[in-house]
């Protein structure tokens, strides 16, 4: 894409997911319609699904051509993503802390041209901290510029995760976490991508679906940190899979425990 065409949608972007967040705030202390999707952890809200609308609607009309990934809308990754551009949107990321919390989600949306990142945008709407950027850009957080993964042992750096692989122990993650110098865990991917943005934690193990790890994964590659399977290969983005985002380092620790022979 043009840089004049990269900076045209990367404003339009920006003020479509203020205005989304504006609404949402606006939400907060009215009651929100909440259902389950595949079980009592799985929630949508009313809110979740008018943001994804209202996104979706604006995308579609600026790019009559693009290809929309939603979670709230048509949740299939397209077989041809990887033509043309592709949009994938998390209209509330972190819905169980909207519900409980009123505070700790996000608005997001990865950008892909090609299958090449090119745009990515985390709004942590509570907190009024917008990070967004791309490879052609640089990434910023509001309009300060962030710096590189700092490329350390794992021994180093604090490890975000989710909750269900630690107590299930799943690929060893224990052990990878009694290696490192603490745990936390925030309830929701684009906040967690905030703290590895910003250098305040060094990885995230998880399992993400398309539109929980697209605007991280262009913001986070950008500075430098990488994106694996817990086998090492390159992720999909086409379905929900395991996930480790770290500098090279701590990743390549992280990928030889995970793949350990101590059954
Ligand atoms: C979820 C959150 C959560 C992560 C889940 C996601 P949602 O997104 O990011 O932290 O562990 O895998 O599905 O459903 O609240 O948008
Ligand atoms: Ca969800
Ligand atoms: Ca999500
Ligand atoms: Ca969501």
């Amino acid at each position: 894409m043009e840089q004049e065409a990269l900076y045209r949608l990367s404003r339009s972007l920006q003020k479509w997911i203020l205005e989304a967040a504006a609404y949402t705030r606006t939400q907060i202390k009215q009651p929100l319609t909440v259902s389950t999707k595949s079980g009592p952890n799985d929630l949508v809200t009313n809110v979740d699904c008018a943001n994804q609308a209202f996104l979706a609607e604006k995308i579609k009309t600026a790019y009559p051509n693009a290809q929309l990934v939603g979670e709230e809308g048509a949740g299939e990754v397209p077989d041809d993503w990887q033509q043309g551009l592709t949009f994938f949107i998390d209209p509330i990321d972190g819905t169980m802390n909207f519900v409980k919390q009123r505070a700790n989600f996000a608005i997001m949306i990865g950008v892909y041209e090609d299958g090449q990142p090119l745009f990515g945008i985390i709004y942590d709407v509570m907190a009024d901290q917008l990070f967004w950027g791309g490879p052609q850009l640089g990434i910023f957080e509001n309009e300060a510029a962030l710096k590189n993964a700092v490329d350390e042992p794992l021994q180093e750096g604090l490890i975000c995760v989710n909750t269900r692989m630690v107590v299930t122990n799943e690929a060893h993650l224990q052990e990878v976490l009694y290696q490192c110098s603490g745990v936390r865990i925030y309830g929701s991917a684009g906040i967690t991508f905030a703290h590895l943005l910003k250098g305040q934690v060094q990885a995230y193990i998880s399992k993400l679906a398309p539109w929980d790890i697209a605007a991280g994964r262009v913001l986070a590659e950008t500075l430098g940190f990488q994106v694996l399977q817990f086998d090492g290969q390159s992720i999909s983005m086409m379905r929900k899979e395991g996930m480790i985002i770290a500098p090279k380092q701590a990743i390549q620790e992280i990928v030889t425990i995970m793949n350990g022979s101590n059954d």
